[in-house]
Parts: structure tokens; sequence; C-alpha cells
């Protein structure tokens, strides 16, 4: 088991991988704990949940929507909910992000404890304390920023994810090896079948290098006003390919990491050597680099996406495996770059 902190200026709580979920009930107090989760993992683990108040949201993307929450505020109440009570999300990143935003807002902020289940859950949406709900098909356009007290990280959860699912993480996992100064990505490289095959062992430990990645990131810039920006390589172009797609997310990530490389090699920023090394990487994950999508329809999601700056969009470029910076790009250059110009 491995206890990786989380520092920040006022507070720090770990993030625990490694113990089984079955251990989870000693960290919380049962009279007072009420747990999110959705259809899919309460069936398939609800067995080592702690026995207290349980909502079952519909699985998937479908439960970030504001229209959710006035159902999980009314059951919080209707179970005398106080603002001393902790809510405990364990699933997919939906769960965790709209267990965050009903922690942050019921009673202006009651405790939150996030067990993750999916393997981009645990190496990203559990880890930092950002939330987002969806909105008018924006991705997490309303949302808010609510550390938890700690974040539990089961590997063995993992086994029950399908192919799409544990690939989706892998996308992730793959940004965290590209921000990486200390050879993760050669470890990868070298690991690639070990991760396919989702071996429980290899698994863990990866989860622990991309946690402390983000750990280190997060706890340099809680807020993102700077450094965490960087946590968003892949996802400018990534969100714009989820939106005219039906990919899961961790797989739109992998599009938009190509997407960030090739043009960093255009900006004559990259090698091109790097990026070849990048894309191989992706395909031997079995991660798509490409997806059928009209250019002009995602440039214009691009242009709405919240990182958009005056004229500009937020990117996250890469100058070599371990360096990556962001940067505002100007909308006519993506125009171009794009070929629609
Ligand atoms: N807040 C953040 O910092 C942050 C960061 C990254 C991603 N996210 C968000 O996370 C979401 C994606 O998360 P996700 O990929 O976990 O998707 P998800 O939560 O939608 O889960 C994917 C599917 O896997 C199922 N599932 C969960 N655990 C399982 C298990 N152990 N075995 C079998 N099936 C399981 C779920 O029921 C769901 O059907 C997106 O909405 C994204 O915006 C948030």
């Amino acid at each position: 088991m491995a206890e990786i902190s989380i520092n920040l200026p006022t507070d720090s709580y770990p993030v625990i991988v490694g113990s089984s979920l079955a251990a989870i009930a000693q960290r919380v107090e049962p009279s007072n704990t009420f747990i999110i989760t959705d259809a899919v993992v309460a069936r398939l683990h609800g067995s080592f949940f702690p026995s207290v108040p349980t909502f079952v949201l519909n699985h998937g993307e479908q439960a970030k929507n504001l229209s959710a929450l006035s159902d999980i505020y009314t059951w919080l109440l209707n179970h005398n909910a106080n603002r001393h009570s902790t809510l405990l999300g364990i699933g997919g990143g939906a769960v965790c992000d709209v267990a965050g935003f009903v922690a942050a807002t019921f009673m202006r902020g009651i405790g939150l404890a996030l067990a993750p289940t999916t393997l981009l859950a645990q190496i990203d949406a559990a880890v930092g304390g950002k939330n987002g709900l969806n909105l008018l098909g924006f991705k997490n356009i309303v949302g808010t920023f609510y550390q938890p007290r700690f974040v539990y990280c089961d590997p063995a959860l993992l086994a029950t994810l399908s192919a799409e699912e544990l690939q989706s993480g892998l996308g992730e996992m793959v940004k965290y090896a590209i921000i990486d100064a200390n050879g993760m990505f050669e470890r990868m490289e070298q690991q690639t079948q070990a991760l396919r095959d989702g071996n429980a062992e290899v698994m863990a430990a990866f989860i622990c290098d991309s946690v402390r990645i983000k750990a280190r990131i997060v706890s340099a810039d809680e807020r993102e006003m700077g450094l965490r920006r960087i946590l968003n390589l892949g996802h400018t172009w990534g969100h714009a390919v989820e939106r005219e797609t039906s990919m899961p997310h961790g797989l739109c990530v992998s599009v938009g990491l190509e997407f960030a490389a090739r043009l960093s090699v255009a900006k004559q920023l990259l090698f091109f050597s790097d990026y070849e090394r990048i894309v191989a990487l992706l395909r031997a994950l079995g991660l798509p680099t490409a997806a059928q999508i009209d250019a002009a329809a995602a440039f214009a999601t691009m242009r709405f996406d919240k990182k958009r700056r005056g004229a500009g969009i937020d990117f996250v470029l890469i100058r070599g495996i371990g360096d990556v910076f962001a940067e505002t790009i100007e909308t006519e250059e993506l125009a171009k770059f794009l070929g629609l110009h």
C-alpha cells in the first residue's frame, strides 16, 4: 500500500493506493456517511461498500447533469444529512464529479471522500479536487474546486472494467508520461502488453507514478492559475473530439495528445522523432490517434471551450518528453493548421 500526500496551503490529504475497498469502512463514520455510486458499480462491487444510505445514479456521463442534483439534495435532507456529514463517492470519474459538486454545495460544503473505481478516475478525476457537470453539451462547464478528505484507490476493482474503459485510463496515463521528466514514458514503453492486459502489479505501480505527478502539480497550483494548466495536455482538442463522437474521455484525450504533438512539430518545438515515439506508444497501448470528425465543427467547439482566452485558445504544447508548457494560440493559426483557411 502507498500513501501519496496532496499538500495544499490550507490542508493536506492522502491518496491511498493498494488497499481493498472492503477496508474503507474503517476510515468513515458509519452513522453520518452517505454514499453516491452508480448502478454498474453498485452491482459489481456493492458488497464491499460500508452499509450506509446509498444513492445510485444512472451510470456514466448522463449522471453529470444539473437536473440530477435536486434529487440528491432532497435525498440527503430526507436522511437528515448535516454539515458534519461525509459524502463518499464510489465510482468512475462521473460519480466522483457529481459527489464532489454535491459535497461542495450541500449546506455550503460537507465532508467528501472518494473511492474511484475506474483507472481514469484513480489517476485523474478523483485526484486534485476539481469537479464538473455538463450543460448544453459542454463538458464540465459548471463546477467547483473542492478537496476530499482522502482518496482511496483499490486497483483490484479495475479487473471488471471493459477493455475500452481500461484503455480510456491508459490515454490519461500517457499524458502523465509525456509530462514526467523521470522516465515514466520509457517505463510505459517497456510495459505496453502488461498495461493492456491490466496486470494488477504493473497497474498499481503506474497508478502511483501518475498520482505522484498530479499531486506535485496540484500541490504547487491548486486553482489552475499556472502550472496546473499543463494537466490539460491533450484536452483542448480531446474535448472537441468528445463532443463530436461517442468515444470515452481517455480515448479522446489520446486523439488530443497526437494533435498536440503534431501541432508542436508544426510550430518547430518538437522533433518529429519524438512525435513518432508518442504516436507509437499510444498505438502500442491500442489507443486511437485520429478520429473521424468534422474539423470545422470541432474547431467551433474548441472556440467555445472554457479554456478559450480573448482571441486565442489555450493549448498545452510539447518541447520533448518531460517538457510541456501551456500557451494561448491565435484562433487564426489553429484554423490554418486544421486546413480550414
Ligand atoms: N474532475 C476532474 O478532475 C476530472 C478529470 C478527468 C476526468 N473527469 C471526468 O471523468 C469522467 C470520465 O470518467 P470515467 O472514465 O471513470 O467514466 P465513467 O465514470 O462514466 O465510468 C465509465 C463506465 O465504467 C463503469 N464502471 C465504473 N467502475 C467500474 C468497474 N470497476 N468495473 C466495471 N465498470 C465500471 C461506469 O458505471 C460507467 O459505465 C468524465 O466525465 C470526465 O469529464 C474529471
